[in-house]
């Protein structure tokens, strides 16, 4: 198959990579808003490149990924769904709640498949712990930690199309919250502050943030995540129940350091970067999105349950903003 991709800075030339990589795609064309970087990046990968992304979308394509910078996504989406090619698309949808409900609204009015890419839903440990709750070995979970630490922050352009450190980085924990336990979040209490370089502050964001997230079952739920993480790129989650405990990342390669004499676990180099973190997990995202073109599979993440999951990020930077509990 044909797969046409947009957006080749950090993830997208990751992701054009990856495609190239899959036995399912036979040919990757990338552009981007910047036609010379598309080229560079093309002729790095041995892929081809087109001029804009209507020549990309008329090229033939039998699949569309949208990379791009996140206020681009929703006019993207819509491109890709009016001509009629299965389309996946980085999280979030939007840079607001507002432009999420209309795409939503476009996507379930239209029969053709989109994908939005939360890719822990493709990591073993995420779905681990998923069976680990629906089959009930952990007894009623009462409290649940999750933390998305960068290593360092992205470039700073990113920032003001970004939709800020909820909407762009603890949503991916919102999903995933969601996807393990199968339940919503009915209130939260977010606050966050800028520590490191001021330019977050200037953009109205933060590099560090918490929440207190309460599920429909009563379960707790604390989110924390930076920007700026020295030990290396830390995403991880907690699962306490009545009758066990499990934790997802914890493994050689977490970013941790224990206090206690004599304690070497873990020994391995720390992930520094969200593509060596989860670079099984992606392969096989983009590898269910080829099957979403084939039409063997169903899409696995919905725009409505990237609208879900955004829903709770707004709702953090309300609480932020207002520093109160938000009830969703
Ligand atoms: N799932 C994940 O783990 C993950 C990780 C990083 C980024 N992302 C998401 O991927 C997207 C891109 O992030 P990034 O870090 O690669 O950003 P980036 O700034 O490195 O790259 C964005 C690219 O998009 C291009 N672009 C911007 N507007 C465009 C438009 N209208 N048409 C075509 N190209 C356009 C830019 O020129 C640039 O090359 C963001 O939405 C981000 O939230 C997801």
């Amino acid at each position: 198959m044909r797969i046409g991709l947009v957006g080749v800075g950090r993830i997208g030339a990751f992701h054009a990579a990856t495609l190239k990589g899959l036995p399912a795609v036979d040919q990757v064309v990338v552009a981007d808003a910047d036609p010379a970087r598309a080229e560079v990046v093309a002729k790095e990968l041995g892929v081809s490149s087109a001029p804009d992304v209507t020549a990309l979308l008329g090229s033939g394509l039998d699949g569309f990924v949208i990379a791009a910078a996140t206020s681009a996504h929703a006019d993207l989406i819509a491109a890709g769904v009016a001509a009629g090619v299965p389309t996946f698309c980085e999280k979030p949808v939007a840079l607001d709640l507002a432009e999420t409900e209309r795409v939503l609204e476009l996507v379930e009015a239209s029969t053709v498949p989109v994908h939005i890419g939360f890719q822990r839903r493709f990591d073993a440990g995420y779905q681990a712990a998923r069976a680990a709750v629906e089959t009930g070995e952990l007894g009623y979970v009462h409290h649940i930690r999750t933390n998305t630490n960068d290593a360092f922050p992205p470039h700073h352009e990113y920032i003001p199309n970004s939709g800020g450190f909820f909407r762009d980085c603890t949503v991916h924990d919102f999903d995933i919250i969601r996807y393990v336990t199968g339940r919503e979040v009915v209130s939260v209490y977010a606050t966050g502050a800028n520590r490191g370089e001021a330019f977050f502050g200037e953009y109205g964001d933060v590099d560090s943030a918490a929440a207190l997230l309460t599920l429909d079952d009563n379960t707790f739920v604390t989110a924390s995540g930076t920007r700026y993480n020295g030990a290396g790129h830390d995403v991880r989650m907690e699962l306490h129940g009545s009758l066990g405990s499990i934790a997802v990342g914890l493994d050689e390669h977490t970013a941790l350091r224990s206090a206690e004499p004599g304690v070497t676990f873990p020994g391995g180099q720390p992930h520094m970067t969200f593509m060596d973190r989860f670079q099984p997990a992606y392969v096989a995202e983009l590898t269910a999105f080829t099957e979403v073109v084939a039409g063997t599979r169903a899409v696995p993440c919905t725009v409505r349950d990237a609208f879900a999951a955004f829903r709770i990020a707004d709702a953090c930077e309300l609480s932020r903003h207002e520093n109160r509990v938000v009830v969703l």
